[in-house]
């Protein structure tokens, strides 16, 4: 009974192997460590090699009694995706598609993936609920919303149940920071806020702060890491129980400002955040957070910690590894 937990080196995959090992879970973690860190596996087990190769698919499977799969494995910068759309379609995709193949030939029938919100693109109506229309605005977000179709189609074909769970903005550190986000491969807010007040990169540009919001900057969903790794441990126990193929939003269903991310930097920090206004960027959303009420009723998943928290815990985490796992 054991969960393979593909692209478990990375940032998300690492903290729900820790969960998973914490609740006495047996884990294998299967990662090319392109953007992943050996280190952040910690003690557990850790095959180097790539979703699309069958062969080694298959023998681990067998090696370790896989049952279940969380699949975090994927390239994910939107503006590469733009720029490099084969890399994408190939990893994303292809890839994904030939490891469910080898899964299913292992006997594996049970998958958790990691979607995003972005399979939203800029949402009509906020509160977003996964009843929104799916309109890909990026090669990435369509990389997303194409696998949630292969994964329902070989529920048709195959029995696969998976569960696509949609994130909104993974952040934070673990608690105890022994793990967190390696930030020389992310364009997101609150590294490179974190980065700015420790004077290692520029100022931080806000873009557009005339939308019609509260204090006119644009408004995200920011969770946790560790909740985020929690709404994985529930799913598979949602499957294990007989759940049907299901996609799920996970946030926390609060909005916060990128003043709100930079004002609580300065508060928890003791520092002043360097910042740059300047124009709206294209294709920004004004505002995207979760409607969170199927998660919560289908996974019985609520979110514990505030965005104080993930500052706190970024904050920390970066501070002490600010060349992430290189120091
Ligand atoms: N970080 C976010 O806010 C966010 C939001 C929505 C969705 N996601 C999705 O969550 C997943 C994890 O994201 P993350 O932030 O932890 O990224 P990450 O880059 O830290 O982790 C991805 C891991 O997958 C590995 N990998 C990539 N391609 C592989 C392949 N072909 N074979 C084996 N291993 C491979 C990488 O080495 C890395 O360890 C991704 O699928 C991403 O698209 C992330």
């Amino acid at each position: 009974m054991t969960v393979l937990v593909s692209g478990g080196a990375g940032y998300i995959g690492s903290h729900t192997v820790r969960q998973l090992r914490s609740l006495g879970r047996n884990v294998v973690v299967l990662d090319s460590l392109d953007t992943g860190h050996a280190q952040a596996a910690l003690d557990t087990p850790l095959v180097i090699g790539n979703i699309a190769d069958a062969e080694l698919v298959n023998q681990v499977c067998g090696d370790h009694k896989v049952t279940s799969v969380v699949h975090f494995a994927a390239h994910k910068a939107v503006g590469e995706s733009m720029q490099n759309p084969a890399k994408y379609w190939r990893n994303n995709v292809d890839g994904s598609a030939r490891f469910v193949d080898a899964l299913l030939h292992a006997g594996v029938k049970q998958f958790v993936f990691s979607s995003s919100c972005s399979v939203y693109g800029t949402p009509a109506v906020v509160p977003v609920s996964e009843a929104a229309p799916i309109d890909p605005e990026s090669v990435y977000a369509e990389t997303k919303a194409m696998t949630e179709r292969v994964l329902r189609w070989y529920g048709v074909t195959s029995g696969l149940r998976s569960v696509s769970l949609r994130y909104f903005n993974a952040a934070g550190a673990s608690l105890d920071n022994a793990i967190g986000e390696d930030w020389t491969h992310s364009a997101n807010l609150i590294p490179v806020v974190m980065k700015a007040a420790m004077g290692m990169a520029p100022p931080v540009q806000i873009f557009g702060t005339d939308y019609p919001t509260p204090d006119g900057t644009a408004i995200r969903d920011y969770i946790h890491v560790e909740d985020l790794a929690n709404a994985h441990v529930l799913s598979l126990a949602y499957l294990a129980d007989g759940g049907d193929t299901i996609a799920l939003n996970v946030g926390t269903g609060v909005g916060s400002s990128v003043f709100d991310v930079v004002h609580a930097t300065e508060r928890i920090g003791g520092v002043t955040v360097p910042t740059t206004l300047a124009p709206r960027r294209a294709g920004d959303p004004v505002s995207t957070y979760s409607d969170p009420t199927l998660v919560r009723s289908t996974l019985g998943w609520t979110p514990e910690h505030s965005l104080d928290t993930i500052i706190e815990t970024a904050w920390r985490w970066h501070s002490t590894h600010p060349n992430g796992y290189a120091t």
